[in-house]
């Protein structure tokens, strides 16, 4: 019997962490979206009648892209959107916010094998995921 908590298993929480270099700068933090939603990303705590560039991994963002006063809007992202996104504030152009986008797919039940040659004084089980969800994952598995 395995004891599936489904509503653990298959969602996909969007999170927010932070990475800090060795003088505990905020240089960056991750933001974790699903693949094929919108995404939006915020830059800082800018309001909403800012003015921004973006720039990913450098160069500047491609002109499909939705931008929203200090909003980037993403539609439909895939893995390929992942990557270092650093937004600056018009007009001089000032770092504001600098995030690491990834994006994930939502974990499914993983797969469990028991076998035993001592029954019933012991078994072994293993568990595999049949498709990688591309972000850090957890899961619990109880087997009984
Ligand atoms: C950013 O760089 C990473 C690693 O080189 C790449 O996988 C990703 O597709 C790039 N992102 C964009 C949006 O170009």
């Amino acid at each position: 019997v395995i004891n599936h908590q489904s509503e653990v298993c298959c969602n996909l929480y969007v999170g927010v962490e932070f990475i800090k270099d060795k003088w505990s700068m905020l240089v960056a933090r991750n933001q974790y979206e699903r693949r094929g939603s919108d995404v939006t990303m915020q830059c800082g705590s800018l309001e909403s009648d800012a003015s921004v560039s973006w720039k990913v991994n450098g160069t500047d963002i491609e002109a499909q892209h939705q931008l929203n006063g200090p909003k980037l809007i993403l539609t439909q992202v895939d893995l390929d959107h992942n990557g270092l996104y650093s937004c600056f504030q018009n007009p001089h152009g000032e770092r504001r916010d600098t995030i690491l986008l990834h994006i994930g797919i939502p974990p499914q039940e993983p797969k469990v094998t028991c076998r035993s040659n001592t029954y019933p004084k012991g078994f072994y089980c293993s568990w595999h995921l049949t498709h990688p969800t591309y972000i850090p994952s957890s899961f619990e598995v109880d087997v009984q």
